[in-house]
């Protein structure tokens, strides 16, 4: 039997052993393919288990390290460093951590967003070494050479949704064997997955910013709200009060004659007398703020009223030796707002500061403006405000000087006149001591 029409049964040896061979290099070249292929699962599944783990960390600054760790681990590299995108605003990537590399090489180093380094990174998605990105975008901004000083020799940019959030940088392999373009594949796949992670991370931080802005408004509110609801009641109840206490006051002021300091009954008629004079005094401050006056809203410049009310009150404050440092600009934004309200705040502000510096001290009054505001700064070398009262002190009736008369509508006065002219007001404690307060008031656009 022939096995060609033209195989000599001599040739047919030869014959064999080529197929052989063919079928050999078929195998090899099969059993390489299944290799690449497997290697290529496994990679997909390590990126895929990194992702997962990454995926929970929320937090910027245990995220970075991980993912600096990552690399490190799984590429055998000597060192890494990663910029990210600080703020918007800068538009700038800086340097922001590593390992294994000596931090006087990258502490400090950034490159502009909008550079030609980071527009060729964003364009490109993949990792590149150091070597060809010079050859890529040449030497004009020296951000390369930036790059070099750190001894990058793999650059992986990470970037989502048409925006770079992080460089990744890494020096050379331990092994001194150069990056394959495996590891290029395998590291590309992974700077997608990290992207996606560092930009939650960033929108939760963001996130978490602005629930902090949203509770600080919403306690504004509440503490409004209870002044409000507070302030109804206690101006129904000051008026009832009103009416005894003259009475009282009158008996008081006809008794006053009969009595001498001699009397026995002296003492009783002196507290008594500063005693209904408190209440007085509580009664028309509940009134004066609560009752629904004709106010003069008018054209005022922060800067003057803050002036008249501090040379209203400078006797005092000179005889307690405090001194009193003015920076008050004449050229501000006028608002609109009631004078006479605005003293009665600052004035509030001038009596505290004074009581909290009874052996004399620093009083600084300063105004400014910024942009659509006027905000006025009464700060004090005081005692300054213990952490935990920091959100009491401008509820009504809060207090800390109850035993020296104190009673507590100073500041919850001041909040309700500023929030009504559409304003805040806030209070911080200063390095080294004292108390800052913060008046910002809205300037309105002349039409
Ligand atoms: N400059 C300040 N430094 C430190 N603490 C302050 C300062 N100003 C206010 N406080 C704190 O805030 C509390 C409330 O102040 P607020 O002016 O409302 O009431 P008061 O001063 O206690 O009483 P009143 O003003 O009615 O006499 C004070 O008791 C004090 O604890
Ligand atoms: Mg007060």
């Amino acid at each position: 039997m022939r096995m060609s029409g033209f195989d000599t049964p001599e040739q047919l040896p030869e014959k064999v052993e080529l197929l052989r061979q063919a079928v050999e290099a078929k195998i090899t070249q099969l059993t390489e393919a299944n290799r690449a292929h497997r290697r290529k699962i496994f990679d997909l599944y390590t990126i895929f288990e990194i992702s997962r783990h990454l995926n929970g960390m929320l937090e910027t600054e245990s995220l970075l390290d991980s993912i600096l760790l990552t690399a490190i681990g799984q590429m055998g590299t000597g060192g890494a460093a990663i910029a990210i995108q600080q703020s918007p605003e800068e538009g700038k990537l800086v340097f922001v951590k590593a390992k294994g590399i000596s931090n006087n090489r990258w502490e400090g180093v950034s490159c502009e967003a909008g550079g030609p380094l980071c527009q060729f990174l964003l364009r490109r998605n993949q990792a590149i070494l150091l070597k060809e990105l010079g050859e890529r975008i040449g030497s004009q901004t020296g951000e390369v050479e930036k790059l070099a000083a750190i001894e990058a020799e793999l650059v992986i940019p990470l970037s989502v949704k048409n925006r770079l959030e992080g460089i990744l940088i890494l020096t050379g392999k331990i092994s001194g064997l150069p990056y394959s373009e495996n590891d290029i594949e395998f590291l590309s796949i992974l700077a997608n997955q990290l992207a996606v992670t560092m930009e939650n991370a960033r929108l939760y931080e963001m996130e978490k910013n602005t629930n902090v802005r949203l509770r600080d408004t919403q306690n504004q509110l509440i503490r409004l709200e209870k002044l409000a609801a507070l302030g109804e009641l206690s101006a129904t109840i000051a008026h009832e009060v009103n009416n005894p206490l003259g009475i009282i006051k009158n008996y008081l002021a006809l008794i006053a004659p009969q009595l001498t300091p001699e009397d026995p009954n002296y003492p009783f008629y002196q507290v008594i007398k500063e005693e209904v004079d408190r209440i007085a005094k509580i009664v028309r401050q509940l009134l004066d703020f609560y009752r629904p006056k004709a106010e003069e809203i008018a054209p005022v410049d922060l800067s003057q009223i803050l002036d008249e009310t501090v040379v209203l009150f400078e006797k005092q404050l000179s005889s307690s030796n405090i001194e009193v440092i003015k920076n008050l600009p004449r050229s501000l934004p006028k608002i609109e707002a009631s004078p006479a309200q605005l003293k009665q705040v600052f004035l509030n502000l001038l009596m505290n500061a004074r009581e909290v510096m009874p052996e004399g001290g620093k009083l600084e009054v300063i105004t400014r403006s910024e942009n659509g505001y006027v905000e006025a700064e009464v700060a004090d070398t005081g005692e300054g405000i213990a952490p935990e009262n920091l959100e009491k002190i401008f509820e009504p009736f809060f207090t800390t000087k109850r035993e020296k008369g104190g009673t507590g509508l100073g500041l919850s006065v001041c909040l309700g006149i500023i929030s009504k002219s559409g304003g805040i007001i806030r209070a911080q404690n200063r390095t080294p001591k004292g108390a800052a307060f913060l008046v910002r008031l809205p300037v309105k656009e002349k039409i």
